[in-house]
């Protein structure tokens, strides 16, 4: 192992989440990052000392920015229009994702990985359209495109079933994966996604300790509290408000951390403690992300602001385990191959699993075909 540095820089950085995940495992430094929310700007300036541009992508000049090793995104997914899939890419500047290829474009370098985080239904999204457009897009800019969905509970053992999407190209060309010369992807494929772990953390490890201000707990003047009260019978287990029912995750997790989970109403983690029923706090929100004990919040900075920041972000730990995956990836393109090593061997058979997949795929297209 190389004791390289390798750098990272971040679009739609939020409060830095998937920075985070990166610089945890001190292999890596942060060049830079952005985002154009105000809020979540401060909270990454609070945490990190790195270059933070608070800025709108669109008027982003990415001639600006250093290269990188790796580029990092949590986008956020929107559909491509009609008439750019009639079009072709030159009508899409419109989304938000074209401009993380812009970007590649703008950069002096390309980066070596690209790492994006998305929601798990954008494998599905607009009919397989939109991952599509992403794969074609990021192909042609020379990058060997693979996608994982990965669950925080799963793969992390923090309690909460968060299922996202990871986006990876690796510039070795999009068809990398047929050559085992290509050393960043043979790797890569051998160690991508994860390994599940074994065990499940109780929530109780990332509740507060002791009482939590009075403002987080709901009374009986509160107008669904019989309803509540008659549902959230277990401590130490998460329950979910949905408007007009409560759920409680059977899996012992709490139900994903969303953007809205503040704004009441909708999506608000609950829970029962020796005082009462009451909300998660935002700093449990982001100790179910995994974030440190010691990531600090700005002074004043509304709740509704920090549930927000909290649903949006990433799990760091899960992140923090990718990012190993892709130093190793870097690495490999340093190092001279060993033939029969056990990545290659990993790597030749999920190399013959690939084949399979594409050839079955190919098959149920052409039964498709068939009966229509
Ligand atoms: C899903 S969140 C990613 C959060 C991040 N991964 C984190 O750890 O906090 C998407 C982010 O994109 C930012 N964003 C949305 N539209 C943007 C735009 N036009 N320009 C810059 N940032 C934008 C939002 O402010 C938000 O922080």
């Amino acid at each position: 192992m190389s004791k390289k540095i390798y750098r990272v820089g971040g679009l739609f950085s939020g409060v830095g989440g998937i920075e985070l995940g990166f610089l945890e495992t001190n292999k890596f430094e942060v060049a830079w990052s952005t985002d154009n929310d105000p809020s979540a700007s401060e909270t990454h300036k609070e945490n990190f000392s790195h270059p933070f541009f608070e800025e709108d992508i669109y008027s982003l000049n990415a001639k600006q920015l250093e290269p990188v090793d790796v580029l990092v995104a949590g986008f956020p997914c929107q559909a491509f229009s009609v008439a750019g899939y009639r079009k072709g890419f030159e009508d899409e500047r419109g989304n938000v994702f074209f401009q993380i290829i812009r970007v590649i474009q703008e950069l002096s370098e390309k980066p070596k990985i690209v790492f994006l985080e998305n929601v798990k239904n954008i494998k599905g999204h607009d009919g397989g359209r939109t991952f599509k457009q992403i794969q074609k897009s990021l192909e042609d800019e020379g990058y060997c495109v693979f996608l994982e969905t990965m669950n925080t509970f799963k793969h992390t053992g923090i309690p909460q079933n968060r299922e996202r999407a990871f986006i990876v190209g690796i510039l070795e060309g999009k068809d990398a994966l047929f050559d085992l010369d290509n050393r960043m992807t043979s790797f890569f494929r051998s160690a991508f996604p994860l390994r599940a772990v074994d065990k499940v953390n109780s929530i109780k490890q990332y509740l507060e300790p002791g009482k939590v201000p009075e403002k987080y707990y709901y009374r009986e003047d509160k107008y669904n509290f019989d309803e509540l009260n008659e549902a959230i019978t277990k401590k130490d287990t998460v329950y979910q408000w949905r408007r007009v029912y409560v759920r409680e995750n059977k899996k012992g997790v709490c139900h994903t951390l969303t953007a809205n989970m503040g704004t009441g109403g909708h999506n608000v983690p609950l829970i029962r403690d020796k005082n009462g029923i009451r909300k998660l706090t935002p700093k449990e929100c982001f100790n179910l992300q995994g974030f440190p004990k010691d990531f600090k919040f700005p002074e004043n900075t509304a709740n509704s602001h920090l549930y927000k920041q909290a649903g949006n972000s990433v799990t760091v730990a899960l992140i923090r385990k990718c990012a190993d995956v892709i130093f190793e990836t870097l690495d490999a393109s340093e190092s001279v191959p060993v033939r029969g090593t056990k990545y290659q061997k990993n790597g030749i058979k999920k190399w013959f699993i690939i084949l399979i997949e594409k050839a079955v795929s190919i098959g149920r297209r052409k039964l498709g075909l068939l009966r229509n």
